[in-house]
């Protein structure tokens, strides 16, 4: 039995689950927990030398199946050097992307298959899956139009409307695959509401993990 937990975030660019998450990681601080944050791809130092690779936007030659293979292994090496030890030393790791963003984005954004990139990422984590994953579902055009501004876009974020909708589609394929798993929260509402729904899911895990 693991001796931490370990939940992930996931959603379409744009979706807000970086600031949902953000502000959620203070209050669970400020009550006393122990809470690792961290990110894909990278999180490691070899894993943000593979990130570099993976979304230079210079690298448009990249092969789909290459990214795939690329995003697996940066995975891999993040688990190993960061969340594995972490999670063993009792924290709560709370990691912003993991395997469901290869499923949605490569396997079917890119049109790989979600089950071949499920056997690659199989390969790569070992059996190691979240505890639970929160879903932000936004509409994609939406998500797009709030990254807008940002001014370092990279070679995901600036895909066509096409892919990010099937992104999306992979997304809602994604879910009812790991139903328990995979929580949805609608994230086309106010910060505030987004904030304090992820507050009580992460913190109905924490306590039926504490009362078992
Ligand atoms: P970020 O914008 O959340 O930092 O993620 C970087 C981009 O990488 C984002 O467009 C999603 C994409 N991505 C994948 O395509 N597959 C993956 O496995 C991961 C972790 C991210």
């Amino acid at each position: 039995m693991r001796k931490g937990l370990f939940l992930t975030i996931e959603g379409c660019d744009g979706s807000g689950k970086t600031t949902a998450c953000t502000s959620v990681i203070e209050r669970l601080t400020q009550e006393g927990y122990d809470v690792m944050y961290s990110r894909e791809p990278g999180g490691s130092d070899i894993a943000e030398q593979i990130r570099k690779v993976i979304l230079d936007v210079k690298n448009t030659a990249m092969d789909v199946r290459t990214e795939a293979l690329l995003y697996a292994a940066s995975r891999r090496q993040h688990l190993i050097e960061k969340i594995i030890p972490a999670i063993n030393q009792g924290k709560i790791v709370i990691c912003d992307r993991f395997i469901d963003s290869s499923l949605a984005y490569q396997g079917y954004g890119r049109e790989i298959g979600i089950e071949d990139v499920l056997k690659i990422n199989q390969f790569s984590i070992e059996g190691y899956f979240p505890d639970l994953t929160i879903y932000y579902d936004i509409d994609p055009q939406s998500g797009l139009n709030r990254i807008a501004s940002r001014k370092n876009l990279d070679r995901l974020d600036v895909e066509s409307l096409n892919f990010h909708n099937r992104v999306h589609q992979g997304y809602q394929i994604v879910c009812q695959m790991f139903p328990d798993r995979i929580k949805v929260i609608d994230a086309s509402k106010s910060k505030q509401e987004v904030s304090e729904q992820t507050y009580q899911l992460i913190k109905e895990k924490i306590n039926s993990y504490e009362s078992r």
